[in-house]
């Protein structure tokens, strides 16, 4: 089958297209025919070995995916596509079902046919989706779902969600709206009427306004991408409020320091839980119409390079996506 492959840790160019032997799945996998999937920033950080992050995160990095070289060579967390072939003590997919799923640090999407464990982040795909669509359902709202469950929202809340318009982002307005918090969304000019239309209750450019000198304060500040500090925060928060980070071997560490009861905190899920209910939840939330994965971009999977690049520049507006085509 043909995957994008790496085998050396380095900037986008080190992907390329290879043609590797096809993984048989064990007695309870699935096999899935892939036909699309996404680039993010998992990817992204795992293809450089998280040195944009400093020689520690780094090194942390390369003791989950391999010293030398990556033990996983195939990239890609999510896809979308269809049962090839169930091992045999597989009950709940059969040949030929439309699945979607997140295989985590497991990676290997980006080619033509996958593996996935059936207790896996795997599940049918909600009712008249597209592969497309359904391919970039879960990164986002999953990463988005792990620290929103930890600050309890509900009716009378107030979150604030910072880098609004990214993967996590575009998927935490809409999992916070569906929770009954009340929404205000942060991004650039060009992004305010799509956070609008996810159902932020109130939108802030934050090249006219900075959230911080306003006077307004949150139940909540959720960093959908990673560029800011409690710090910098602590002052638009209620008594008692959480700060919710996405990054930052720094907000790992505050997140394990006790804290007085009631104090302002920071929140890190240690290490993120993310469940095949999970998916399971974001398919119902689909099909009730509650959640819509945001695309950007589409690119074929001989494109990816240029896919990864453009996930790069940080500037992407939700998903990017890569599809396969004959998977
Ligand atoms: N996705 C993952 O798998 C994953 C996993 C673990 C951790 N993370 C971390 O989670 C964070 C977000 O990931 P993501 O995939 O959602 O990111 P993303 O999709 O790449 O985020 C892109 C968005 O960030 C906004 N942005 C860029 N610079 C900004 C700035 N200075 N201030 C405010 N907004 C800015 C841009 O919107 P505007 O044009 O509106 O500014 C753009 O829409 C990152 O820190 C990443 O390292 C991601």
């Amino acid at each position: 089958m043909r995957a994008v492959v790496y085998d050396t840790y380095g900037p986008p160019e080190v992907l390329h297209l290879e043609d590797v032997a096809l993984p048989v799945p064990k007695e309870d996998d699935v096999l899935v025919k892939v036909h699309a999937t996404t680039v993010n920033r998992l990817d992204v950080h795992t293809r450089e070995a998280n040195r944009s992050s400093g020689p520690v995160v780094s090194v942390l990095s390369r003791l989950v995916s391999g010293v030398r070289r990556p033990r996983q060579p195939i990239l890609g967390s999510e896809f979308a596509g269809e049962v090839q072939a169930v091992g045999a003590a597989v009950t709940e997919f059969a040949v030929g079902d439309h699945v979607f799923g997140n295989s985590g640090l497991r990676f290997g999407a980006h080619a033509e046919f996958m593996c996935m464990r059936e207790s896996a982040r795997i599940a049918r795909m909600p009712a008249g989706m597209s592969f497309q669509d359904a391919a970039p359902a879960t990164d986002g709202a999953l990463n988005a779902l792990t620290c929103l469950t930890a600050a309890d929202l509900r009716k009378g809340k107030t979150i604030l969600i910072y880098g609004a318009s990214g993967a996590i982002g575009t998927a935490g307005v809409q999992l916070a709206r569906h929770f009954d918090a009340d929404v205000t969304a942060v991004c650039t000019t060009k992004n305010l009427d799509l956070m609008r239309s996810l159902g932020a209750d109130t939108v802030i450019d934050y090249t006219r306004e900075d959230f911080t000198k306003n006077g307004h304060a949150y139940n909540v500040i959720f960093d959908a991408v990673g560029k800011l500090s409690f710090t910098q925060c602590i002052g638009s928060l209620e008594p008692g409020g959480l700060y919710l980070p996405t990054d930052g071997f720094g907000n790992l560490v505050r997140a394990m320091m006790p804290s007085r009861a009631g104090a302002k905190k920071v929140v890190f899920q240690i290490p993120p839980r993310q469940t095949k209910q999970d998916v399971a939840f974001l398919k119902e939330l689909i099909e009730a119409g509650k959640y819509k994965p945001v695309i950007d971009r589409s690119y074929p999977l001989e494109d990816v390079i240029e896919a990864t690049r453009y996930v790069e520049t940080q500037q992407k507006t939700g998903n990017v996506v890569l599809t396969i085509k004959g998977g």
